[in-house]
């Protein structure tokens, strides 16, 4: 098989070392992918969005199979105009993307198929937006309602905050169209748990839950990021809640797509806050999680093209998927500076006995030297029967990858770990 899997970041390196372990496949083009990829997948230099490029690279080079991975190409109908050309493919297409695409659509939804989530309210004008945040409950949540490469949530513990973000988005246009709408919702409280699940539009397979660390720094302080470490299973995530989401938000999010002519294939992620009066979606992806595929992935038993391709041709209720009952753990090796301004363009070493349990995210290679060129460069991980013994494998690892300006959380798991204890 000749698969190309469409991303650069960590999680598709840790896509395509899984899918290396297919006997049947011969070649995996990676596009753009990175630098640190290089000896898993051919690295070929066409951006994530542009469609038209990746649609006549399939064609000339004859790809059996591909994987979209990121957000904007499912958004901007990567997985329609392969089809179109006789490419099947892992992923949405346009028309289901938007789950994520628009915050508008995605609480619409929820709300018209009664799936738990915030209270929320819809702006098209700054003006309304102002005049309802004049007396709203605070804290208060203000979303851009499409994609804003994460940056798009604020979460005002001040009125004036609320304001501000309005302001931004809808009157200074920092998200461009993206902010036109914006979504006002409740804010919640309760740990938040991460569960992808692959989807064929009517089979939901749920994979095992994971725990992201957005904030920069230990102790969850710090600025957002695109994620700072995660740890699979989630200690929070119990059988019985799992039980209640799968009645209450999987099966129904997949009907419910369904029914609006939407039918979802690919990989649906569920990011859920586990409040009070129950777990309630916080967002949904139209996409693998990152860094939550690192810690996913490897604890899958099953093997993922196959599972992919049943998940592509509506037979994922005919196949086995199994996961381990290990642990994993990832630590996110990111250039001092992340999430704002940072240096790269430093050499990467990487000791060879570390090197499977590496997903690079940021590099490119120089020659043959490998140098850091991005936010988050890199993430160790490793699995292990229970999660400290993870933890700590990950961190040992750690020691034996390095970089100048080299900065990482200490405290990845920690959370997760009181919580098995309490
Ligand atoms: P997102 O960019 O949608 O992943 O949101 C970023 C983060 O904002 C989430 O992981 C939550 O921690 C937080 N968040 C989003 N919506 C809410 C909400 N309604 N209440 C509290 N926190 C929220
Ligand atoms: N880790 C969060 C995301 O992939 O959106």
């Amino acid at each position: 098989m000749r698969l190309m899997v469409v991303g650069g970041g960590g999680r598709e390196h840790a896509i395509i070392k899984k899918l290396k372990e297919n006997k049947s496949v011969e070649v995996i083009y990676a596009l753009p992918g990175n630098g640190g990829m290089a000896d898993d997948a051919e690295l070929v230099p066409i951006g994530a969005k542009d469609i038209d490029a990746i649609v006549a690279f399939a064609k000339k080079n004859k790809i059996d199979y591909a994987v979209v991975a990121p957000d904007d190409p499912l958004v901007l109908g990567c997985v329609d105009r392969l089809e179109e050309i006789g490419v099947p493919c892992f992923g949405p297409r346009a028309n289901a993307a938007i789950i994520e695409g628009s915050k508008v659509f995605s609480k619409n939804l929820m709300k018209k198929y009664g799936i738990p989530t915030a209270d929320y309210r819809v702006f098209e004008n700054a003006r309304d937006a102002y005049e309802y945040l004049k007396d709203a409950p605070i804290p208060t949540v203000v979303k851009a309602d499409g994609l804003a490469l994460g940056k798009g949530v604020i979460i005002a513990t001040e009125r004036e905050e609320a304001l501000d973000a309005v302001r931004s988005i809808m009157e200074e246009g920092k998200f461009g169209k993206s902010g036109s709408r914006i979504v006002v919702e409740e804010f919640l409280e309760g740990p938040e748990v991460s569960v992808l699940a692959f989807t064929d539009g009517t089979s939901v397979v749920p994979m095992v839950s994971s725990m992201d660390h957005k904030r920069a720094l230990d102790d969850d302080k710090g600025l957002n990021t695109g994620g700072m470490g995660t740890v699979a299973p989630n200690p929070y995530y119990t059988p019985e809640i799992a039980n209640i989401c799968m009645q209450n938000i999987f099966i129904p999010t997949v009907k419910a797509m369904k029914a609006e002519g939407r039918e979802f294939r690919g990989c649906l992620y569920f990011g859920l806050m586990l409040t009070k009066a129950g777990p309630k979606v916080i967002e949904y992806n139209c996409r693998f999680g990152d860094p939550e595929t690192q810690v996913v992935l490897p604890l899958l038993k099953s093997d993922l093209l196959e599972v992919m391709m049943a998940t592509t041709e509506g037979r994922l209720s005919e196949i086995e998927v199994e996961f381990s009952k290990d642990s994993a753990a990832c630590v996110i090796m990111a250039s001092s500076g992340y999430p704002e301004a940072y240096k790269s363009g430093y050499p990467i070493s990487i000791d060879p006995s570390v090197k499977d349990n590496v997903y690079v995210a940021g590099a490119k290679l120089d020659a043959d030297k490998l140098l850091t060129a991005g936010g988050r460069v890199l993430g160790v991980c490793a699995t292990a029967p229970t999660l400290e013994a993870a933890l700590s494998l990950a961190y040992e690892r750690v020691e034996k990858v390095g970089f100048e300006n080299a900065f990482y959380r200490r405290d990845i798991g920690a959370r997760a770990l009181m919580a098995k204890e309490a």
